[in-house]
Parts: C-alpha cells; sequence; structure tokens
C-alpha cells in the first residue's frame, strides 16, 4: 500500500462547499475579494476542509 494514502488521506465529498470555497478564490484572483464563514458543528470538517483550500491558494 502506499503510504501517502495514509498519511494524507483523500477529502471525502464536500462538492458544494469547495465550489463555493473555490468561486471566492477565483473572485479574489480577479480583483473582487471577499470573506465567507466556513461553520458547521464539531467535528464535521471545517479544519480539513480550510487546510484543503489552503493547498489549493
Ligand atoms: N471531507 C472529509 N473527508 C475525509 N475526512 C474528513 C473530512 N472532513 C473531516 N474529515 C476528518 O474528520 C475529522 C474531523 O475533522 P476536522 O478536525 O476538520 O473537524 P472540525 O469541524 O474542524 O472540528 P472542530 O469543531 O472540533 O474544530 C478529521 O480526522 C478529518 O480528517
Ligand atoms: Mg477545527
Amino acid at each position: 500500500m502506499e503510504g501517502g494514502v495514509l498519511l494524507r488521506p483523500m477529502l471525502v465529498g464536500r462538492g458544494e462547499e469547495l465550489a463555493r470555497l473555490i468561486g471566492g478564490l477565483d473572485r479574489a484572483v480577479a480583483g473582487k475579494g471577499s470573506a465567507l464563514l466556513v461553520s458547521g458543528e464539531p467535528g464535521m470538517g471545517k479544519t480539513r476542509l480550510s487546510k484543503f483550500m489552503k493547498r489549493q491558494t
């Protein structure tokens, strides 16, 4: 088994949330900045999603 799979497992689902965050990033690159709030129950994946997005920037 490839070690990286365990060290950095895939992000599951979150297509809609990612689309909204990537939309904000695209607008920021185009010069129109904004703030997006990520909220949810404890352990729902807010930090995971934020870290994933940070790697895309
Ligand atoms: N979309 C996802 N795909 C795979 N694993 C996920 C996903 N979302 C969350 N996880 C896993 O679930 C666990 C909890 O996620 P995370 O720490 O991001 O939640 P959180 O909303 O930030 O929690 P808290 O409110 O306690 O800060 C972590 O082990 C994380 O890797
Ligand atoms: Mg968190």
